[in-house]
């Protein structure tokens, strides 16, 4: 008896484990299922229940109990909309009805040490890292317990790349910086679950090996390709890399990757704090 064949079928579809024999296990199954949801109803969730979500996202672990995650709720109508401007190709991030921005919190452990007369320099690239990891943890909590009650998410990265004006927005002072915004609100729409690279090339056991990268990559988006085809349309920077004849995901990634993003983040950390020594 299998309660998971389905799902991981759909997720990654390798002909890999399928959890046979493993017992039934509701919130497993819909960690599984889950999707990211860019599209909400206008209905607003119940302040009692996101009290509740921001207190499951802080009841994740924590780097040596530094506890470097805060949690900011931007719900002012005229911070939402100066936030959401910046980004017109994601229409998402200026309505819907909730937006938290996750923090890496480097600074509450320097005003620890200070407050408790001890020499903290929390600007390194440890302290930048354990708040990074701090802060990215509570929002995944935040995300799985927020679509177990029913809602629809979607985590914002973009943000920092408008990072100057969102720290101005948001009154963000040094070593205090945005791991990701999250959208939240009541799915509109169905949606897709979104097929994972096969498990051949994102596991190992025991030592690292990615030897069969390049025919694991080619039977990914040729599975891919066959379950959600991205349009002629979306090819990116046909100028520079000329029109694909197939474009899978790996075409597509190469390209994105290949067009640096967040320059404006570097230098931002280093003039609010960050020394990264
Ligand atoms: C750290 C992080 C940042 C993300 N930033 C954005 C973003 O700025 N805009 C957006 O539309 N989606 C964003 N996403 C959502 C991803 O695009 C999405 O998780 C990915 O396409 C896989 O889809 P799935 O979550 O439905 O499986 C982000 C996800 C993560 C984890």
């Amino acid at each position: 008896m299998t309660h998971y064949a389905d799902l991981i079928e759909r997720r990654f579809g390798d002909g890999g484990p399928s959890g046979d024999g493993v017992a039934d296990n509701e919130f497993i199954r819909r960690v599984i299922a889950r999707k990211t949801v860019r599209r909400y109803g206008d209905t607003v969730p119940d302040e009692a229940l996101l009290d509740l979500l921001v207190a499951a996202a802080l009841s994740t672990s924590a780097k040596s109990d530094f506890q470097q995650a805060s949690i900011l709720r931007v719900s002012d109508p005229a911070k939402r909309t100066a936030i959401g401007a910046l980004f017109p190709a994601m229409p998402w991030i200026g309505v819907s009805p909730v937006f938290f921005i996750f923090l890496g919190d480097a600074r509450r452990l320097q005003r620890v040490g200070e407050l408790r007369g001890k020499p903290v320099r929390n600007g390194t690239l440890e302290g930048f890292f354990n708040a990074s990891v701090d802060a990215a943890l509570a929002m995944q909590t935040m995300i799985l317990c927020a679509e177990s009650a029913g809602l629809g998410v979607c985590p914002i990265s973009v943000i920092r790349n408008e990072i100057d004006k969102v720290a101005t927005i948001l009154n963000l002072p040094d070593l205090v910086f945005p791991v990701a915004g999250l959208c939240l609100g009541y799915p509109q729409g169905e949606g897709h679950v979104s097929l994972r690279l096969p498990r051949r090339a994102t596991t190992h056991r025991d030592s690292y090996d990615d030897g069969a990268l390049s025919e694991a990559i080619d039977d990914y988006d040729r599975r891919r390709d066959a379950r959600h085809a991205i349009p002629k349309d979306q090819q990116r920077q046909n100028k520079e890399f000329g029109e694909a004849a197939f474009y899978g995901w790996s075409e597509d990634k190469a390209r994105q990757a290949a067009k640096a993003e967040g320059a404006a983040f570097p230098p931002y950390l280093r003039a609010h704090g960050f020394t990264f020594d």
